[in-house]
């Protein structure tokens, strides 16, 4: 097979069957894919994204001059961090910034980024072929799922990232993009280690699709380990909700509201006990 020469598009392609198949399977996907997403879920999943592009697309930025990724270089189309922003500002309110949570698994993915922006910038199209080429593919239907699960009006508000206003026809951009990878000067060991690096690509996704299933199943027990503290710290709950109260539809899932405030209940039930005694003490 190292004989054949092929077109890195094509090498990437075959080489991430099995990491494509792996991403389309972890728990969170499958989950997304059969409608049951939460807004909790969803929330996070955005806000690891938010932080995943601002990082990629900083590195783009950096080397959109550099002929190692020069001709991949189109802001206008693909980049999503704008997008990210406005749904970031729907999700988590006017002070996202400050709250949206970061977690360990999205800081392992963004170290990634820059060290490969700094150091690797040949490898960064393993980078921007494993996110955008997944966006342009799987993206539309992800968003119709979203929208339906959530209950998100028609418009796209929240759903910005899912929608490319620059591109008419996602096929024929796919296309092109494979066309212009297909023009990057490489040695066959570049090629290597960029097919290297898109199967880290995909894992570095897995890892944090596994980890925020993780993350929502503590939360639904109302145990955040105290290891993961630096979340309640960043954003109070994992689940604060400042969005409209909106009524979900589609199947049946794991109610949002019923675990909104793990904390919150306790507090409830221990006040009301405790009520109860002291009218029990009364009326004694
Ligand atoms: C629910 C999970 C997913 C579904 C249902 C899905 C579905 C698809 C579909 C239908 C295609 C088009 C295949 C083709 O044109 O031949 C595709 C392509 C692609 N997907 Fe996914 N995908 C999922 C998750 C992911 C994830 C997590 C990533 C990486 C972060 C990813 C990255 C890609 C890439 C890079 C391509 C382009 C392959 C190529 O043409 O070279 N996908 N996906």
């Amino acid at each position: 097979m190292e004989n054949t020469p092929k077109d890195l598009s094509e090498i990437l392609k075959e080489a991430t069957k099995e990491v494509h198949t792996q991403a389309e399977n972890v728990e969170f996907m499958r989950n997304f894919q059969k409608g049951q997403v939460t807004r909790e879920g969803f929330k996070l999943v955005m806000a690891s994204l938010y932080h995943i592009y601002a990082a990629l697309e900083e590195e783009i930025e950096s080397n959109k001059q550099n002929p190692v990724y020069a001709p991949l270089y189109f802001p206008e189309e693909l980049h999503r961090k704008a997008a990210l922003e406005q749904d970031m500002a729907f999700w988590y309110g006017p002070h996202w910034q400050e709250t949206i949570p970061y977690t360990p698994a999205t800081q392992h993915y963004v170290r990634r980024l820059h060290e490969v922006g700094h150091t690797h910038p040949e490898l960064l199209v393993a980078h921007t072929y494993t996110r955008y080429l997944g966006d342009l593919s799987g993206g539309q239907v992800l968003k119709k799922i979203a929208q339906k699960s959530l209950a998100l009006p028609g418009s796209g508000e929240g759903l910005a990232f899912f929608t490319f206003p620059n591109i008419d026809n996602p096929t024929k951009f796919k296309q092109l993009y494979r066309a212009r990878m297909n023009t990057l000067e490489m040695t066959p060991e570049v090629k290597h280690r960029v097919t290297e690096e898109a199967k880290t690509a995909f894992l570095l996704n897995i890892e944090l699709f596994e980890e925020l299933q993780g993350l929502l199943i503590q939360d639904h027990k109302g145990q955040i380990p105290s290891q993961m503290e630096w979340l309640r710290q960043r954003s109070g709950s994992l689940v604060q909700d400042t969005t409209p109260e909106e009524i979900p539809r589609g199947k049946p899932r794991i109610s949002t509201s019923s675990s909104q405030a793990p904390l919150l209940r306790w507090v409830l039930t221990l006040s009301f006990l405790m009520a109860t005694v002291a009218v029990g003490i009364y009326a004694m």
